[in-house]
């Protein structure tokens, strides 16, 4: 069965993003965005579809880019209007439903994480804990932690943790709306 999830790398400080880029660089979490989100149709706000544009323009390896912009969704594969194919008016409901048979990956920025956590069509958040404080302007939703490794409370639902993997500086864990 397809899988509809968040996927995000969030600081200590809830930092994900600083003048438009990513405030780290972690070579091991690409590589574990770039394996889970092989094939999968990524959707995001249109200003992470650029970066994401750039990122995978070389690689796209079975990837579909879906941008949010003017309460419409498009398809984007450049960085010029030619490179996007209106698609419909967005909800996230209506990109599931375009896209029936594959996975859906959220992947930001702030908003779109925001509304997902709260849309029980989104089951799971993978998310990479990544230490230290960056500067930042761009910031995960709050979630409340206080149930330690257990699971979190975010968007008004549980989530309980599944899995977890620690890489260097970051621990990737996967949760699961309960
Ligand atoms: N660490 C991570 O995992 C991660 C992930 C993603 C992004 N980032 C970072 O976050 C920053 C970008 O995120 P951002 O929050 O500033 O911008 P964003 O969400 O990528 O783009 C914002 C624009 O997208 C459209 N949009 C976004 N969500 C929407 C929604 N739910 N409904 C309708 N339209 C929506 C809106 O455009 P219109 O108003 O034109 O319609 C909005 O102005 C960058 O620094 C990036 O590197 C980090």
């Amino acid at each position: 069965m397809r899988t509809i999830a968040i996927i995000a790398a969030v600081a200590a400080n809830g930092a994900i993003g600083f003048k438009g880029g990513i405030p780290w660089d972690s070579p091991e979490d690409r590589a574990i965005f770039a394996r889970k989100t092989a094939n999968g149709v990524l959707v995001c706000g249109n200003a992470t579809a650029d970066e994401l544009v750039e990122a995978c323009k070389t690689r796209m390896n079975g990837r579909t880019i879906v941008c949010i912009a003017d309460g419409k969704f498009w398809e984007q594969w450049d960085l010029s209007m030619s490179g996007w194919i209106e698609e419909g008016t967005y909800s996230i409901e209506a990109i599931a439903a375009h896209y029936p048979d594959r996975n859906v990956w959220i992947c930001g920025g702030s908003r779109l994480y925001a509304e997902a956590m709260r849309n029980s069509l989104v089951t799971e958040m993978h998310i990479s804990h990544m230490d230290g404080f960056p500067d930042a302007d761009t910031f995960f939703p709050r979630f409340d932690t206080s149930g330690g490794l257990r699971g979190i409370v975010a968007g008004g639902s549980r989530w309980d943790v599944v899995s977890t993997v620690d890489g260097k500086g970051f621990s990737h864990r996967v949760y699961r709306r309960i």
